[in-house]
């Protein structure tokens, strides 16, 4: 059975290794490079924003509350008070807190499963507090990202989830000057995740016979889980990985799987980010908690593997949306038919 949902995978061949280098010598700037011009490239998002609180000397920072635990970690390592506000339905935030006090404090303004939030950043740069972009789930809308990095201070992102590179966190501005990555590589993170990838390019090829790649990536993330946060740079695997990206290509396929998603969608099935051009996830709010779940058993039984984003565990405040909330995946590896198959499962589940 064809799966549907998880990490990117890795075949590389001595062929696309030569073809990337040829093309490279050619020297066009790379995708993000274009877009965004001068970045600089840490091991992950936690260690790019780590990376940034540690230059600046706010002592404050504001987190959305819908948000993964890494970065509230990031932000604790970095020394900082982590404060919080609401985020909405409509994946805007709700009652910004008007005390936020521009002298001591940053904001991080997550722009959600591909919709773009001009407000809050301008609304925040207004008011002089220093604005950080978390721009994970933007990559693929240069015309976005590039507004985003305009508006706002900095720019950070998770890289990992966008391609099959085992590691990379970005961290771009065009109004200050970037801190390095002066630390090593992960390199026990990159030596599993790549493992892991490899692996499951391998399963992939004959029909995701073997399911080892699962505990190699498992065991990748935990470990960084375990390990602080701190300026590690990006490893050379995944930087010349992402010299060759050209995301280009994928665009089209994703915007007609996310078409297929909103409109086959059960009406009590709500859509949250309906306004994104080119996510990786639809991002739906079930009728409970229990028809969330259930809904993400029966898909997994059918080798569709849907993600929550994120666990709560450990968060100091919990959004109300996390206890219903599924990802389903729309990335441009999968065709309409593959959509009609988490559709028929949800459609099976809320009637
Ligand atoms: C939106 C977003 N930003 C940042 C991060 C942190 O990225 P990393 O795991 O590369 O440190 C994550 C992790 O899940 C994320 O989902």
């Amino acid at each position: 059975m064809q799966v549907i949902g998880g990490e990117y995978w890795l075949v590389p061949s001595v062929e696309q290794a030569a073809e990337l280098a040829a093309e490279q010598a050619g020297s066009q700037p790379d995708y993000l490079s274009q877009v965004l011009g001068p970045a600089e490239y840490f091991a992950t998002g936690r260690d790019a924003l780590f990376a940034v609180l540690q230059a600046l000397p706010q002592p404050t920072v504001w987190l959305p509350d819908l948000v993964c635990l890494s970065l509230v970690t990031a932000c604790r390592q970095a020394g900082k008070q982590v404060c919080s506000y609401a985020v909405g339905a409509d994946l805007l935030p709700r009652d910004i807190p008007l005390t936020m006090d521009a002298a001591n404090a940053v904001i991080v303004v997550i722009h959600y499963f591909g919709v773009y939030n001009p407000l809050l950043p301008a609304w925040a740069g207004q008011r002089g507090l220093t604005v950080l972009s978390d721009v994970t789930h933007l990559l693929f809308d240069a015309a976005a990202l590039q507004a985003c990095n305009q508006a706002s201070d900095y720019v950070f992102a998770s890289l990992r989830k966008s391609g099959p590179w085992p590691d990379g966190g970005l961290l771009a501005s065009r109004r200050q000057a970037l801190p390095q990555a002066d630390l090593p590589g992960r390199l026990d993170f990159v030596a599993l995740r790549a493992a892991g990838l490899l692996l499951r390019g391998l399963s992939a090829s004959q029909g995701f016979a073997d399911n080892e790649n699962l505990a190699w990536l498992r065991e990748a993330e935990s470990l960084l889980d375990r390990a602080p946060a701190g300026a590690h740079a990006c490893s050379y695997l995944s930087r010349q990985l992402l010299a060759g990206w050209a995301p280009q290509q994928q665009l089209a396929p994703m915007a007609v799987n996310f078409q297929t998603l909103r409109q086959g969608l059960p009406a009590s099935c709500q859509l949250l980010n309906a306004a994104a051009s080119y996510p990786l996830h639809a991002l739906c709010a079930f009728a409970s908690s229990a028809q969330r779940d259930q809904v993400r058993s029966r898909l997994a039984a059918a080798g569709c593997f849907a993600p929550i984003h994120w666990p709560v565990a450990g968060l100091p405040v919990v959004n109300t949306l996390a206890s219903c909330i599924l990802s389903l995946p729309c990335d441009a590896r999968y065709r309409t038919e593959d959509m009609q198959r988490i559709l028929s499962v949800i459609q099976d589940e809320t009637r």
